[in-house]
């Protein structure tokens, strides 16, 4: 009998990317992947810590398998990733979950086999989580969810300590891979098939990769040993900080005809008084001569952001001044949070926290200026002729293709499937506030 497993992935890429990893050794112990949890013999669930949202979703999951569990006491049901770092969330678990097989934390994913047959052979619950090892494993297969395009992490952890942000706390101190693992990696995947891979971290640009050689290899060298790669076509990455954005990095946009003309740089705040409180160690000011700089350097750049609305001690100036950079930026999108309280994090303890409904209210005036400017810079793609890697079809209509710009916009366009996993020049004739429309240019 064939034996098969389901993984729920919440949360960011670096989760995405830790779950392509999990179903990959999966995949080398002879599973395969089931399209309905409830029929796998193994589920997992890879969990974020980041907003107190997806902690109710993993609970809500949580409490929806229990039924499946009871009635299937033979499934492995394991839980992993970011919250299971939370020594809180272990002592609930044990408390109000007994049922749960497996808990393993954010450092362990490489142990997944070894557990799963201990889980099998010996039939006990097993917990594994990090406790200061902070090695990094080189070499685990990864079952990718796109054949075009790839996350390659580069570093893990992060240093920076926001004062809002439980990341250092789950994910540990930053630890960047040896550059050669990186480039063969990356190599690799190119003769698979990959035009367009996304570099990971919580923070790439503060990468310093140690090589063979002794010698430290920052993010923009990374970049452009990563250019010269033949076959190789698009270079992306997420997330960076805007403390450590160098000059060097600005001139490898100008540089790198593979870098692609777009930024995730996340702001959080407009106000230099909250950005402090936040500890990102910049002013808005100097957020905002980077963005021009980064404009001056690549006129086409698109720019997106992460903005928390509701910050402890946030006031209507504070926020006013947000909605200003914003607008001063030009945001082609933005993620936009509600702030959120997490344990063991300084701004827990801090005083002045926003009530709900001033927090809410804030936060639909964001999106609405967010969501109005994102249209208004779709509507100005319309008429240009961009590069698109095309994606895929719709299931049901194989010439609905989609694709994504240099600038990271997704375009909806009409064409033959066997286009997919090629680049094509697309004019762009119609635009939403979150997509574009086009037609293949012959
Ligand atoms: N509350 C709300 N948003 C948060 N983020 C991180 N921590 C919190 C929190 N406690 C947001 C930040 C970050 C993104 C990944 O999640 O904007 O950039
Ligand atoms: Fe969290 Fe700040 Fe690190 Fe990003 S840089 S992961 S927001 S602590």
């Amino acid at each position: 009998m064939e034996k098969t497993y389901y993984i729920t992935t919440l949360g960011c890429q670096m989760n995405e990317h830790d779950s392509e990893i999990m179903a990959g050794m999966l995949g080398e112990m002879g599973y395969t992947e089931s399209s309905v949890r409830n029929a796998a013999d193994v589920i997992l669930i890879n969990t974020c810590s980041v907003r107190d949202n997806a902690d109710k979703r993993f609970f809500g999951i949580l409490g929806q398998l229990k039924k499946i569990k009871m009635e299937n006491p033979h499934k492995v049901v394991g839980v992993c990733g970011c919250m299971m770092q939370q020594q809180h969330v272990i002592d609930s678990l044990k408390a109000k979950y007994p049922w749960v097989d497996l808990v393993f934390g954010t450092h362990n994913i490489h142990e997944l086999p070894e557990l799963l047959e201990k889980i099998l052979s010996e039939r006990e619950k097993l917990v594994a989580v990090w406790e200061g090892s902070e090695t990094i494993v080189e070499g685990l297969p990864a079952n990718r969810k796109y054949k075009h395009t790839a996350y390659v992490t580069i570093m893990y952890g992060c240093n920076n300590f926001c004062t809002y942000c439980i990341v250092p706390y789950t994910r540990g101190r930053e630890r960047s891979r040896k550059p050669e693992a990186i480039l063969e990696e990356v190599r690799n995947l190119v003769k698979d098939g990959v035009l367009e891979i996304t570099l990971l971290g919580q923070n790439v640009n503060s990468y310093q990769g140690i090589g063979s050689d002794g010698n430290m290899t920052d993010f923009s060298a990374l970049v452009r040993a990563l250019n010269d790669i033949e076959g190789l076509a698009r270079i992306r990455f997420m997330t960076s900080h805007p403390k450590d954005l160098s000059e060097e990095l600005i001139r490898a946009y100008a540089e790198c005809e593979k870098l692609c003309p777009h930024i995730h740089l996340p702001v959080q705040s407009g106000s230099s008084r909250i950005l402090e409180k936040m500890n990102r160690k910049y002013t808005r000011e100097e957020y905002l001569l980077l963005v021009e700089k980064l404009k001056k350097a690549v006129p086409d750049i698109a720019i997106t952001t992460d903005i928390i609305v509701g910050f402890p001690g946030e006031t209507e100036e504070d926020f006013a001044e947000t909605l200003s950079l914003v607008e001063e930026v030009g945001y082609d999108s933005a993620f936009t949070f509600l702030y959120s309280i997490r344990k063991g994090t300084p701004a827990e303890k801090y005083e002045d926290q926003i009530p709900e409904d001033i927090k809410h209210e804030r936060f639909d005036r964001l999106v609405e200026l967010v969501n109005c400017i994102s249209a208004e810079k779709n509507q100005k793609e319309t008429g240009k002729v961009r590069e698109v890697l095309v994606e895929g079809g719709s299931k049901t209509n194989k010439n609905a293709l989609s694709g994504r710009t240099g600038g990271h916009k997704l375009v909806n366009f009409t064409g033959d499937s066997s286009l997919i996993g090629h680049i094509v020049d697309v004019r762009i004739t119609e635009s939403n506030t979150f997509s574009l429309i086009g037609e293949i240019e012959e």
